[in-house]
């Protein structure tokens, strides 16, 4: 059993993405019908390779003459120039041509490289996407951005590259740690309050359940997700109109991953934060947004905020430096009510103060 959402881009490249159990054989018939069988690139996170890769290879080796494998360590630090280079090197290596595919087998820090290498060597070679965390599969393996760090910044080196297919096979889920789950629930949890609130009850039951063990009940709520992200993308295929929803909570949260030098709080712990001065923000504004939409995902996530409480004047100077400003005034993504967002430029310092003063009331 699984779904499929179809992706229309502007550049013609309209893919597939593909959510369910055991889509290995399905991601074969595939391969087989697009590419040459004669050899396939393999480029996979560390641990998807240690819990996961008999069954690939075995898949794989079936069907293609030559399977090559590149591991790649796992952790944000392998979006790098160095690594960038060293599989671009195994990739020419390889003897790859226009119709030899590569498939990116990981969580966003591989899918973000390997789509970063498969849209750069030859100009652009099929890039297959086979997300392996909860947050690649609603979030990074979807919009085609694509890139590595720079000791400048995060992704500040990329490509908007779109990927042939997209197979999210939830099985992968089973060996996910329970904190990279939870970095997940959090863009669930942003697509439930920008479009579709009925997202936070079914979550609110899985997560109540305590389904973690049991991937094959998150398909629904995965695949409507990543519809979201799909609706919002296509209509807005580069940035600066409805895609800037997709930021909502993130520009709180870019401070809370700078304060704590992006060790101390993951990506999804700091968007959680963030959603509660986003919705403080919007209340102040005129909305009437109850935060117990919020609130009982509380329980999941084990982090407070003390650490950064006494740098409160630190927040709005890092907030101006977000790459989202515009014209010194701080681009919130606020919501008139839940369901309905719309983008603000804010010059009210003392609206901002309260907010980030509401984050920390619940999380310190
Ligand atoms: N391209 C985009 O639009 C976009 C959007 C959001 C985030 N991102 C990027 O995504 C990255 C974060 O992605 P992430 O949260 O998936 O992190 P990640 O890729 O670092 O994976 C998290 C951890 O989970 C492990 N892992 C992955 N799959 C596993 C599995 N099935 N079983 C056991 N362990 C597994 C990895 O080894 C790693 O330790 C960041 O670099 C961020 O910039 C990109």
């Amino acid at each position: 059993m699984f779904n499929k959402i179809s992706v229309q881009t502007t550049t013609k490249d309209d893919y597939f993405i593909t959510i369910g159990e055991n889509l290995l054989d399905e991601l074969n018939h595939f391969l087989l019908a697009h590419y040459s069988t004669e050899k396939i690139i393999v480029i996979i996170d560390q641990q998807v390779h240690l819990f996961h890769n008999d069954r690939i290879d075995q898949s794989l080796q079936d069907n293609f003459a030559k399977v090559l494998t590149y591991v790649v360590p796992s952790g944000e630090a392998s979006k790098s120039l160095d690594q960038y280079c060293s599989i671009v090197d195994f990739v020419l290596n390889a003897g790859v041509e226009r119709n030899t595919a590569i498939l990116a087998i990981g969580g966003g820090v591989v899918g973000d490289l390997a789509g970063y290498v498969a849209a750069t060597v030859l100009r652009g070679i099929p890039l297959i996407q086979v997300p392996t965390t909860l947050l690649a599969m609603v979030d990074s393996s979807i919009g085609g951005k694509t890139g590595i760090n720079h000791s400048k910044g995060k992704n500040l080196i990329g490509s908007f590259y779109q990927p042939k297919a997209v197979y999210a096979d939830v099985s992968f889920l089973k060996t996910l740690p329970k904190k990279e789950w939870v970095n997940g629930l959090s863009e669930i949890i942003k697509y439930g309050m920008i479009e579709t609130p009925e997202l936070l009850d079914e979550l609110g039951e899985l997560v109540k359940q305590d389904d973690f063990d049991n991937p094959g009940k998150w398909v629904s709520v995965i695949q409507k997700s990543a519809a979201i992200k799909v609706n919002l993308v296509q209509r807005d295929v580069k940035e600066g109109g409805v895609r800037a929803y997709l930021n909502f909570g993130h520009t709180y949260a870019h401070v809370i991953e700078r304060l704590g030098d992006y060790d101390s709080f993951s990506h999804g712990e700091a968007v959680f934060a963030g959603m509660f001065g986003a919705v403080k923000a919007s209340n102040l504004l005129g909305a009437e947004i109850n935060d117990d939409k919020l609130k009982p995902f509380k329980p999941y996530y084990s982090f407070n905020l003390s650490s950064i409480a006494d740098r409160f004047d630190e927040f709005i100077p890092l907030m101006l430096r977000d790459k989202k400003v515009k014209d010194s005034n701080i681009r919130l993504v606020l919501l008139n009510a839940m369901a309905d967002p719309y983008v603000k430029m804010i010059d009210n310092e003392n609206l901002i103060h309260e907010s980030w003063k509401y984050i920390l009331d619940h999380f310190n």
